[in-house]
This record gives C-alpha cells, sequence and structure tokens, in this order.
C-alpha cells in the first residue's frame, strides 16, 4: 500500500526552482522517400516553472515538432530533453502534460461536455480533477448552454474551445498549445486571450504557446521564442516587459507597439 501512495501524481513536485522545460541541443531529423528534413536543430531552451513561453516563426521552421519533442510524442534525433523535473515520458505517463492540437481532434460521437471530461475518465488512477468542473470550464470558455451539443453541431472555432476546456480539465503543469485561437475571430480570441491569462495566473501552470500572429505573442508572454526555418533553430529569445496582469487595452501602449515592431523585424529574417 505504501509503495502505491509514493506514485501518487500529487507527491511528484519537480524541485521550487527547477525548469519545467530544458531542452539542451535537440535535433529532430525526420526521413522520409523525398529525403531528410532537419525539423530542428540544436535547440537550447529553458522554460522556468510557471512561465509562458510563446513560439513565433515561419509555418515550417518547427514550432509544433518542437511541442510534440517535450510532450513525448516524438523523439529528438540528438540531445536532451527534460519536463518536470524528469524525462518526457515520465511527465506524460504522470498526466502533467495538457495539449491543445492545432485541430481540435474531438471524438464525433460525444458530447461537448463528455469531451470535456474524458481525460478524466481514460486517465485512471492519475486522472486526479481540476479546480474546476467539465461545465465550468466549457462556460469559461464561453460555452455554457452547449454541453449536450455533438462536435458537428459547433463551429470550428467552438471546437476548438471545447479542446481547450478539455486540456484544462486536470490542471496540467504544463501546457502545450499549438495556435489554440488561429480559427477565432478576433474578439473571442481578444477575450480568450484575457482568460487564458487569468487561468494562468491563478494556477502554476507553465504554457508553451504557438502562434503565428505577432500580437498574440507578445500579449500572452514571459518570454517569445522567435525560430528560423530550415533548419529549424532559435534565431532570438525576447524577453516581454509588459507589466501583469496584462489587458487588451496594454496593446496600445508605446511599449507594446516598439514590442511588436522588433519581433516583426525580426521574424522578417526567420
Ligand atoms: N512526421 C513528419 N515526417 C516528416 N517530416 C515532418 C514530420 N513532421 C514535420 N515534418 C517536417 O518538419 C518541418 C517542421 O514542421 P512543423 O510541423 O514542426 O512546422 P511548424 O513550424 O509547426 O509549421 P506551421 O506553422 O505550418 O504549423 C517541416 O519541414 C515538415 O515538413
Ligand atoms: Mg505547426
Amino acid at each position: 500500500m505504501m509503495e502505491v501512495a509514493v506514485m501518487e501524481r500529487t507527491d511528484q513536485k519537480p524541485a521550487a526552482n527547477a525548469a519545467a522545460v530544458e531542452l539542451s541541443r535537440v535535433t529532430v531529423r525526420f526521413t522520409t522517400d523525398r529525403g531528410s528534413v532537419t525539423a530542428l536543430e540544436n535547440i537550447d531552451l529553458t522554460v522556468p516553472n510557471g512561465g509562458f513561453l510563446t513560439l513565433l516563426g515561419p509555418s515550417g521552421c518547427g514550432k509544433s515538432t518542437l511541442l510534440r519533442v517535450v510532450s513525448d510524442l516524438i523523439q529528438p534525433t540528438s540531445g536532451s530533453v527534460k519536463v518536470l523535473g524528469g524525462d518526457a515520458a515520465a511527465a506524460r505517463a504522470r498526466r502533467e502534460i495538457g495539449f491543445v492540437f492545432q485541430d481540435a481532434a474531438l471524438l464525433p460521437w460525444r458530447t461537448a461536455i463528455e469531451n470535456v471530461s474524458l481525460p478524466l475518465e481514460v486517465g485512471g488512477r492519475n486522472a486526479r480533477p481540476g479546480r474546476r468542473t467539465p461545465k465550468e470550464l466549457l462556460e469559461l470558455v464561453g460555452l455554457a448552454g452547449w454541453e449536450n451539443a455533438l462536435p458537428h453541431e459547433l463551429s470550428g472555432g467552438m471546437r476548438q474551445r471545447v479542446s481547450i476546456a478539455r486540456a484544462l480539465v486536470n490542471d496540467p503543469k504544463l501546457l502545450l498549445m499549438d495556435e489554440p485561437f488561429g480559427a477565432l475571430d478576433e474578439i473571442t480570441r481578444d477575450r480568450l486571450n484575457e482568460e487564458l491569462l487569468s487561468v494562468w495566473q491563478e494556477t502554476d501552470t507553465t504554457i508553451l504557446f504557438v502562434t503565428h500572429s505577432i500580437y498574440e505573442a507578445a500579449f500572452l508572454g514571459q518570454q517569445v521564442l522567435l525560430l528560423a526555418a530550415r533548419p529549424g533553430r532559435v534565431r532570438e529569445t525576447v524577453e516581454v516587459p509588459l507589466p501583469s496582469p496584462r489587458h487588451i487595452e496594454q496593446r496600445e501602449s508605446v511599449q507594446f507597439i516598439e514590442l511588436a515592431a522588433h519581433l516583426r523585424r525580426v521574424l522578417e529574417t526567420c
């Protein structure tokens, strides 16, 4: 019985100052019939516990690949990956990683609320419920009243919001988000940006967030990682000087406009 207790995920907190994510000289090479692609080359990256990193870069520079390496969906060709104080596979097995993919990936035969609850059902002993219920999470992403709708009855943006609620249901320690708001209208996107920041602020969740929007990257991140393509490599890491908590109106400040202009100039060279 003692051994079982030791294996519970709540007992396995990483050391207080440990980084949530540490990549050291990570290279990922894919070999296909058409030859070999270096998706990532010698990536060094440290994201502190509780940090919020946004990733910006041209299509094909390896952003999704980087998230997949961190979540143990693919193995790097070389280099080392540390996630929540150990290897990525262990963090995944403890269900400490939430992933919001570029497309919503819902189960079509389950209603919205059944999709959000899914991780609690399949997680077995590690399926610790989070602070918010599936119903509260649907409310948080603006889908109150849609609990019993099936995915085909929802718009693409609504499906994406269900998948965000699902990723939050376990209170993940690490949340990986791959262009989660790309399909949404700007007003909804702004609102979800603020909601995401307040969820992040209330919890000790570390977030890695991929976007094609300079404004979203600058508004959400404590740091912005700019990647260049072919091969995917780090061009620059930019610290975001904006104070927290952040509000959409801050995007009109001189500080924000200068930051966005800098990111654009760097992106043009990626
Ligand atoms: N499973 C795979 N097999 C072969 N090549 C792959 C695989 N996954 C990614 N690649 C290649 O690796 C490179 C990086 O792809 P990745 O999906 O990480 O880019 P991305 O930055 O997420 O692009 P986008 O902004 O378009 O989503 C691309 O050249 C892609 O063709
Ligand atoms: Mg991608």
